[in-house]
């Protein structure tokens, strides 16, 4: 079945008919002096039937076949009969209200809420309003919970004959394929100038290709408000990206409450505004189901760690962190300020159980990041309760190789605490890092490979990957080089541009491959591919807050989320219209994503290419 919806939604577009239309020429959308014209159409028709992928983003990775008609309803002429099992009910019945106010979103400000027909001269009624439309929503699993086995795939076909209702039929293994396969629908759906119209298409099978699709989240360096990152997990469910990876503690602040032990909100949060209670979070884990989004918490340790911590000598608990907001700056850490978990502290170990028990309740995570990353030795090293713990052991207090083994006796002890608290056998995803490394020359073995995730940020051509896959690790890639938003923009200590400059464009974005990064150290024979469990961009927060949040993200996103969904082997300037039209409808929900191109290239496929 392959044809197309065309939604006559509300009244009084412009009067005047277009100087211009849009004919669809080798793939591309033209635009052209509608004066002689004759198979010219409508913008937003042309973006949907031109091309053999429509307006669709991410990409489909099953069949796909998408039509080039177009039929005219209205948006409250949309009904739905959802087939799921009683837990699933209700989340489906949220999300096709998310889907009807995408749909909304479409239309012209200063048309909304006035139904009324048609054009003024009546131009689309009485056909468009009489336009049934029946989506069917079916979903096999009860399982509300999303997973690194959770399948989500989904089926949508639109089926029409003339002169009856449009039929949608979207099956889905579980919630998650169905909100999925919603979000398509929404997207094979444009507002029509002419007609007042919304139109759509189709028949598409898809599946990702990676289980997790992720952006990590700094919240610690600034501090970002809720309405910011719930505007940042809408703008992730339209690319059908799945996981937040929440960095909401470092050294500079801890703004995430723990019920059972205040002090380090006290003590870590900028003010007592900027703090996230725990009512805020649990309702943000709800928020992300709902759009198949899982919140992933990382508390970052031992390294990291430092304001919220403070309080331990006065309350009679001993040191809790070492050479918090130390100086020289660059002689104990990587950035001001600098701090450090105290690990020969056992009272230390009792709050770190409290902050646990607090996650796994606030979060049920089924997959927990506990940091790990840029330890100082030196920090420990100069800590006199720490070099005299080495001493009293037997130890060589001047030799870093005791104080790389105090870490590894600290990860296998945090692990165990969260294990305990949690109940259950999570895997556990760490930075790479001094330790990883070890581990992945075979140097050591603390972190088993089936029971660690290790989320890489060196550059993807770094031989740690080729080690790690070798030990049979999974990874998560965030190679730096390609995925690190926050890079390119001016220092913020020192001179010139930050770190990690040149600033990774889209392009450079879509054109990294998990794949290709893992095939680049396959020795012939193996499969280093299969043990990639997806990537996350970063977006450190030195530089950004809730001012800039959704331009550093946003189309970038998006471009990490085609990777990430069909792993094409097709590259960014195949990309290209399509992206430039899906950040259009960004912006158009809501998202602040930045501008790739002139308007007019939007409305010329084709002519803004090299
Ligand atoms: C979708 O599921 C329903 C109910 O299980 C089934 O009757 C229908 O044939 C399925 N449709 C498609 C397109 O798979
Ligand atoms: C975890 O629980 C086991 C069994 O109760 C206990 O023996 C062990 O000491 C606990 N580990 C930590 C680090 O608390």
């Amino acid at each position: 079945m392959r044809l197309l919806l065309l939604c006559c939604a509300l009244a009084a577009a412009r009067a005047e008919p277009s100087v211009w239309t849009w004919r669809c020429e080798s793939g591309s959308c033209v635009r052209r002096s509608a004066a002689g014209v004759t198979d010219g159409m409508q913008f937003g028709t042309c973006k949907l039937t031109c091309g053999e992928l429509s307006a669709v983003w991410p990409r489909p990775t099953g069949p796909a076949a998408f039509g080039s008609e177009t039929v005219p309803f209205l948006i409250d002429s949309v009904q739905f009969q959802l087939v799921a099992p009683d837990p699933v009910k209700p989340m489906l019945q949220t999300a096709t209200e998310i889907f009807l106010d995408s749909l909304r979103a479409l239309q012209p400000s200063g048309l909304g809420g006035r139904r009324s027909g048609c054009r003024p001269d009546g131009a689309c009624e009485p056909a468009v309003a009489e336009q049934a439309v029946k989506v069917t929503v079916a979903v096999e699993s009860a399982d509300t919970a999303l997973t690194l086995e959770t399948g989500e795939d989904s089926q949508l076909v639109v089926s029409y004959t003339a002169g009856s209702e449009v039929s949608v039929v979207i099956n889905a293994t579980t919630f998650f394929g169905a909100r999925h396969g919603l979000e398509t629908l929404s997207q094979l759906i444009e507002y029509d100038d002419d007609n007042a119209c919304l139109q759509a298409s189709a028949d598409r099978t898809d599946a990702p290709v990676y289980p997790i699709r992720a952006l990590t989240i700094d919240t610690a360096r600034s501090f970002i408000p809720l309405s910011a990152l719930r505007r940042t997990i809408d703008a992730m469910a339209m690319n059908k990206l799945n996981t937040l990876h929440w960095h909401v503690t470092d050294t500079h602040s801890f703004p995430i409450e723990v019920s059972s032990e205040p002090r380090l909100v006290q003590y870590g949060a900028y003010s007592p505004q900027q703090v996230y209670t725990a009512r805020e979070v649990a309702e943000l884990v709800r928020y992300g189901r709902q759009r198949g989004v899982r919140l992933l918490p990382e508390l970052d340790a031992p390294a990291h760690v430092g304001y919220g911590w403070q309080w331990g000598e006065d309350a009679g608990l001993g040191r809790l962190a070492v050479c918090v907001g130390e100086e020289p700056w660059q002689s104990y850490c990587v950035e001001p300020p600098c701090g450090q978990m105290n690990i020969i502290n056992d009272n230390m170990y009792t709050v770190l159980e409290k902050i646990y028990k607090d996650f796994n309740t606030l979060f049920q995570p089924d997959i927990f990041h506990m940091g790990g990353d840029e330890i100082n030795i030196n920090c420990w090293k100069t800590s006199p309760e720490i070099a005299d713990y080495v001493s009293d052991h037997g130890g060589d207090p001047t030799d870093d190789s005791e104080y790389m083994e105090l870490w590894a006796q600290y990860q296998l002890r945090a692990a165990d605490i969260w294990r305990n608290v949690s109940g259950r056998d999570t895997p556990l995803l760490l930075w790479t890092s001094d330790l990883t490394s070890q581990e992945a020359s075979g140097a050591s073995s603390v972190l088993p490979p089936s029971q660690y995730i290790i989320q890489v940020w060196t550059t993807g051509s770094d031989q740690q990957i080729g080690d790690l896959l070798q030990q049979g690790y999974p990874l998560v890639i965030s190679n730096y080089d390609a995925w690190y938003f926050d890079c390119g923009f001016s220092a913020w200590v020192g001179a010139g541009h930050n770190w990690c400059a040149p600033y990774k464009s889209w392009q450079t974005v879509y054109d990294n491959s998990p794949r290709a990064i893992a095939r680049s150290f396959e020795p012939s024979g193996a499969d280093y591919a299969s043990l990639v469990r997806g990537g996350s961009a970063v977006l450190w927060s030195e530089q950004s807050d809730a001012q800039t949040l959704d331009s550093r993200l946003w189309p970038r996103g998006a471009a990490l989320a085609e990777r990430l969904w069909a792993e094409p082997d097709t590259d960014s300037a195949a990309a290209l219209t399509r992206l430039v039209h899906h950040r259009e409808r960004m912006v158009q929900r809501g998202i602040g994503a930045e501008l790739m191109q002139p308007e007019y290239c939007h409305m010329n496929d084709g002519i803004c290419v090299l």
